[in-house]
């Protein structure tokens, strides 16, 4: 099948986007070329990270971004990176980024690809050397090309997503994507500079007992959030929160476990951003066999209307994620 190539465990990531085109004979190669270009921005993001202690790259830019966070320099370095290494590939002709206000036009009229990006999520953690993370979901252009780009491009539902994945840069740093036929990560060799791919066909525990909340915020957390954190603690669930939502959500992938960022007093609509944060993962997680939801609804058939749009985020194991959606029916 498409999702089970049989590729040996230390294939290069590049063997793998290569034989995976070469089941779809229609295929042109601009998407592989596409993910070959994330990797390698991937890999430069990964590089400025793991220097950016000795050369000044940690701490504070000195400007608030569109959301109104205080940018960190890694957020504007990785930004920069990604963008160039998007632009320099040519598969896309917009973008959109969280350190972006509007639309990023490449002015590219042959890129057939929309990418959305978190170029460096949790990065709170930068300097203090917790794991932080990349996150990307690419669209296909619905408008035609060498016009402008429209809100039909960079407003798509999270269930038009072509492709989408995340990196983790952590005690080691993985890529892990899916185009729609399961799961891969791939682990990285910094010495050789290549990722491998160590993780086939990821699948997520269908039940879990790790619960993953800032729960600084419960008081002011509905009623359905605050009974299933009772829920999770009468169960004695461990409780785990890094605070960078890939780290969260790749350990949970692995292990089995929920994270959620719920509306609050403070968040109205939650904190995390749906366009470039929320589907992503939430595509990862139901190829993996989980589920995402805000709560109330499947979290890719939003409808987005604004490109810095929030979303109440539930996502990672299937039971976990529909036992926190009970609380909401029953509250209702
Ligand atoms: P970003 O660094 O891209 O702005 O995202 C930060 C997000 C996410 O990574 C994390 O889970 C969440 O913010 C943590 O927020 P709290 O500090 O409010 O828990
Ligand atoms: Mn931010
Ligand atoms: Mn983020
Ligand atoms: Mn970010």
């Amino acid at each position: 099948t498409k999702e089970n190539l049989g590729l040996p465990v230390g294939t290069t990531l590049d063997r793998f986007i290569k034989r995976k085109q070469d089941d779809f004979p229609y295929a042109t190669g601009e998407l592989s070329q596409l993910l070959r270009d994330i990797a390698l921005a991937g890999k430069i993001i990964n590089r400025e990270i793991t220097r950016c202690g000795l050369i000044n790259l940690a701490g504070a830019f000195g400007a608030t971004n569109v959301q109104g966070e205080e940018q960190q320099k890694l957020d504007v370095v990785a930004n920069i990176r990604f963008i160039r290494a998007l632009r320099n590939g040519g598969e896309v002709c917009a973008i959109i980024s969280e350190e972006d206000e509007g639309i990023i036009d490449l002015e590219n009229p042959n890129g057939k690809y929309v990418v959305a990006m978190d170029p460096l999520d949790g990065s709170s953690n930068i300097d203090v050397n917790v794991s932080i993370g990349t996150i990307f979901s690419i669209y296909r252009r619905k408008s035609a090309p060498g016009g402008p780009i429209t809100d039909e491009d960079v407003l798509q539902k999270g269930s038009e997503q072509v492709a989408a994945g995340y990196l983790l840069y952590g005690t080691s740093s993985i890529l892990v994507y899916t185009t729609g036929y399961g799961v891969n990560g791939f682990t990285y060799e910094p010495s050789l500079g290549e990722f491998f791919l160590s993780h086939q066909s990821l699948k997520s525990p269908e039940d879990g007992k790790i619960y993953s909340v800032n729960e600084g915020s419960y008081n002011t957390f509905e009623p359905a959030v605050k009974e299933y954190i009772e829920y999770c603690k009468s169960r004695e669930f461990s409780g785990r929160y890094i605070g960078s939502l890939v780290a969260d959500f790749h350990r949970n992938l692995m292990k089995g476990g929920i994270y959620f960022y719920p509306a609050s007093a403070k968040a109205p609509n939650g904190k995390l951003r749906l366009v470039y944060e929320c589907n992503a993962l939430a595509f990862i997680a139901e190829q993996a066999g989980g589920a995402a939801t805000d709560g109330h609804q499947r979290i890719l058939d939003i409808t987005p209307t604004k490109l810095h749009q929030r979303t109440p985020l539930f996502i990672g194991s299937k039971k976990m994620v529909e036992q926190a959606g009970h609380f909401f029916k029953q509250a209702t």
